[in-house]
Order: C-alpha cells, then sequence, then structure tokens
C-alpha cells in the first residue's frame, strides 16, 4: 500500500497567512501543518509515500522533509504539479509511483483523532474499489457531503447548497489503480478542477465504493480561519495528550 499526501493548491481561503507561503507549510500548534498526515500515514505502517505540491514554497518542502526518515519513512517521494488543477489532477500525478498498488490519499490541511490503521485493514479486506471515511458536521455545505441509508452510500455531492446530510466526505481517500483510469476521464468542473467527488462518484456508479465514519475530532485546517484556529486548538490538546503519555509533560 503506497501513501499520498497533497499539499499544492494556493490556499487564498487563509490570505494572508498564504499570501508568500505554502499553506501546508504554517504551523498548527508545535508543527508544521504537513507534519501531521505524514504522521498519520507512517503510525499506519504506509512507508512509501509521494507529496504533491505547487505553488509557493515548494522547495521549502525538501528542505523541511528531507528524505521522510525523520517521520520514519522507507521513501519520501516528491511531484510537483504545475497549476492548481483540482485533487484529482494531483492525485493522477502519483500515477507512475503508485503504479498497480492501491493508495491512501490524505489533504495536507486534514488533522484528525482518529488512527489510520483500522481503516486501512478494512480496506485491504475489501480487496477492489475505494473507501471514504466520512465525519458529521454542523457547515456540511462546505464540503463533499455524502447521502447515507444506514452504512451504504447513496450519492455524494461537492458543496451542495441544500446538503442531504450532515456527513462530510473527509480529505482521505483509498483507492485501487483503477482511479488513475477514471481520472484520465474526467472533465474539468465548473471552477475549472478535477474534483476528487467526481471520482469518488465513479466509484459509487459501479458499486464499488465503502465507508467508514470517524468517531474522533476531524478538522479541515484549510478551510478557514476558523477552521486553521480549530485545527490549532484540537492539535495542542492531542499533542500534550501524546507528550503526557511518553511521561514528557
Ligand atoms: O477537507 C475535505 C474536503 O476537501 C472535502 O470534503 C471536499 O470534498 C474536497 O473537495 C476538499 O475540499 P476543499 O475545498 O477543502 O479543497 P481544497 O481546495 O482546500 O484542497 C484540499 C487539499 O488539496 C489542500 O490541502 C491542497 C490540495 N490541493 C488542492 C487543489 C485544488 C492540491 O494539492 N492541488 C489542487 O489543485
Amino acid at each position: 500500500m503506497k501513501g499520498v499526501v497533497l499539499a499544492g493548491g494556493l490556499g487564498t481561503r487563509l490570505r494572508p497567512l498564504t499570501s508568500i507561503t505554502n499553506k501546508h507549510l504554517l504551523p498548527v500548534y508545535d508543527q508544521p501543518m504537513i507534519f501531521y498526515p505524514l504522521q498519520k500515514l507512517a503510525e499506519a505502517g504506509i512507508l512509501d509515500v509521494m507529496l504533491v505540491t505547487g505553488g509557493f514554497g515548494t522547495g521549502d518542502f525538501l528542505r523541511l522533509l528531507g528524505d521522510g526518515s525523520g517521520f520514519g519513512l522507507r521513501t519520501l517521494n516528491y511531484a510537483y504539479q504545475e497549476k492548481e488543477g483540482g485533487i484529482a489532477e494531483a492525485i493522477g500525478l502519483t500515477r507512475t509511483f503508485v503504479g498497480d498498488d492501491r493508495f491512501v490519499v490524505i489533504l495536507g490541511d486534514n488533522i484528525f483523532e482518529d488512527p489510520l490503521l483500522p481503516h486501512v485493514e478494512a480496506f485491504r479486506a475489501q480487496q477492489r474499489g475505494a473507501r471514504v471515511l466520512l465525519k458529521e458536521v454542523s457547515n456540511p455545505q462546505d464540503y463533499g457531503v455524502a447521502e447515507l441509508d444506514g452504512d451504504r452510500i447513496l450519492s455524494i455531492e461537492e458543496k451542495p447548497v441544500e446538503p442531504r446530510s450532515s456527513y462530510a466526505v473527509i480529505g482521505v481517500y483509498m483507492y485501487d489503480s483503477f482511479a488513475f483510469e477514471t481520472i484520465a476521464g474526467l472533465t474539468p468542473s465548473t471552477r475549472g478542477e478535477l474534483e476528487v467527488t467526481d471520482l469518488n462518484r465513479a466509484y459509487l456508479d459501479t458499486g464499488l465504493l465503502r465507508a467508514d465514519v470517524l468517531a474522533g475530532w476531524w478538522t479541515d485546517a484549510g478551510s478557514s480561519i476558523d477552521g486553521y484556529l480549530a485545527a490549532n486548538v484540537r492539535a495542542a490538546e492531542m499533542r500534550r495528550a501524546e507528550r503526557k503519555i511518553r511521561g514528557q509533560a
């Protein structure tokens, strides 16, 4: 299983914090934002990772993260996204790296409490298709939204004006290599991007999309300045608890 972390885009919703730097290099409590998804993958035993970046500060990622050994990764690979062509376009850039393997994608601005491993194990047991993670939120209109019947997904919409449920599709996606063929056939949305929601919908249409609901907290640190603040507060609680467990409080 391979890992992919996306750290492109212009981070316009966090300006002026992101006017001259990449959103994923901003601090979230005591670490740069990009550390959190890399730590999640390493903790889940996903040790070959590709980081896709673009926009500001791309060279800074190399200096900050190096070969990934500081996170316990076996390899850390880099890809460059020329323009902000969308999450699905960024995923498409990892095709050669992923090959015929399966892979877990984490959006670089998503920070969450639950361990990733149980979800990766569930995906391994699934053999084919894709798996997404959901979280119940009070502002579903700001995210991809899944309509559910029990644990079955009926529909997914990107930032709907009238959401059909309160379940956000968070920025952790697990795919088989068929994702790349699907991405190659996608057309840009009205905002000019290849949408991850269209990729997920393609799996839904073939009956190969599964989902888990997160129990712990989740934040999209890049969605708004308040989301960024909430991520800092949550991360502070989590990091303090980790230090306490290690006896460093
Ligand atoms: O956070 C979860 C949400 O993320 C999902 O619920 C939505 O379905 C999904 O579309 C996405 O929505 P956002 O509006 O929050 O996406 P954003 O443009 O902030 O990009 C998310 C991450 O992907 C961010 O860390 C940067 C990276 N990215 C984004 C774009 C558009 C890239 O690497 N390249 C890109 O071209």
